[in-house]
């Protein structure tokens, strides 16, 4: 099994939801690595890109993509970004790459998320990966403790500092019944930036890349 080829596949296919010029919300991580590689073939067509995190800024720039303000726009028509997990009622976990808080700004501002991930990544129940948040700082002892009492083991992301400035804790062994009630419970925690849950807003379309070519999944 080569996730990598998958992931590639998945990718390339996001290339038929995104039309001519229209601004395109840009993700995070090694399978959007792929997507940028197919955008830059269309690149003359699109009126540009907004980014979710410094890394893929540098990918867009360097694929010859014009990149764009995220200030400036208040609505995007299409995100393309991948996830660490995803269930079947396309509620996602998302963070690995330590991009989240932009991504899940993106992701409320555009009307369409698809989803791009290799066969990997669909699960039945969201929480094996482990559920990042991004915090401010100062708040680590109280969120730590906070998160054990919920059932979590909160874990500290060694040398990880976000484009905002923060930190990350990644949440082992949580049980996640109810996505949406978790999200909103992590997210009312003071000195919380931002839970790497997608429950409320989850993903649109899901392109899932595996042996025999991509699987549509529609809301
Ligand atoms: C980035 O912060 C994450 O939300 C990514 O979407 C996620 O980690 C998927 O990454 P890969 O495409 O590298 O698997």
């Amino acid at each position: 099994m080569n996730l990598n080829e998958y992931k590639k596949k998945a990718a390339w296919a996001a290339l038929n939801y995104i039309h001519p010029g229209t601004v395109i919300g840009i993700g995070t991580g090694s399978t959007v690595f792929y997507f940028i590689e197919a955008l830059s073939t269309i690149k003359n067509i699109i009126s540009g890109a907004v980014s979710s995190s410094n890394a893929s800024t540098v990918l867009l720039i360097k694929n010859g993509i014009k990149v764009l303000n995220l200030k400036k726009f208040d609505q995007l028509e299409v995100y393309v970004d991948s996830a660490d997990e995803i269930n079947n009622n396309m509620q996602m976990i998302k963070g690995g790459g330590a991009a989240l808080t932009k991504e899940k700004i993106i992701a409320a501002m555009s009307k369409k998320f698809i989803c791009i991930i290799d066969k990997s990544k669909k699960v039945e129940f969201l929480g094996s990966f482990p559920l990042p948040i991004e915090i401010i700082p100062i708040a680590f002892s109280y969120i730590s403790k906070e998160i054990i009492k919920i059932g979590g083991t909160p874990k500290l992301r060694k040398n990880v500092v976000t484009d905002n400035g923060n930190i990350i804790i990644d949440i082992y062994n949580l049980n996640i019944k109810n996505p949406i009630s978790m999200e909103k419970k992590i997210n009312s925690l003071p000195g919380v930036v931002t839970v790497g849950l997608f429950a409320e807003r989850g993903a649109d379309i899901v392109l899932v890349g595996d042996k025999k070519g991509v699987k549509i999944l529609k809301k």
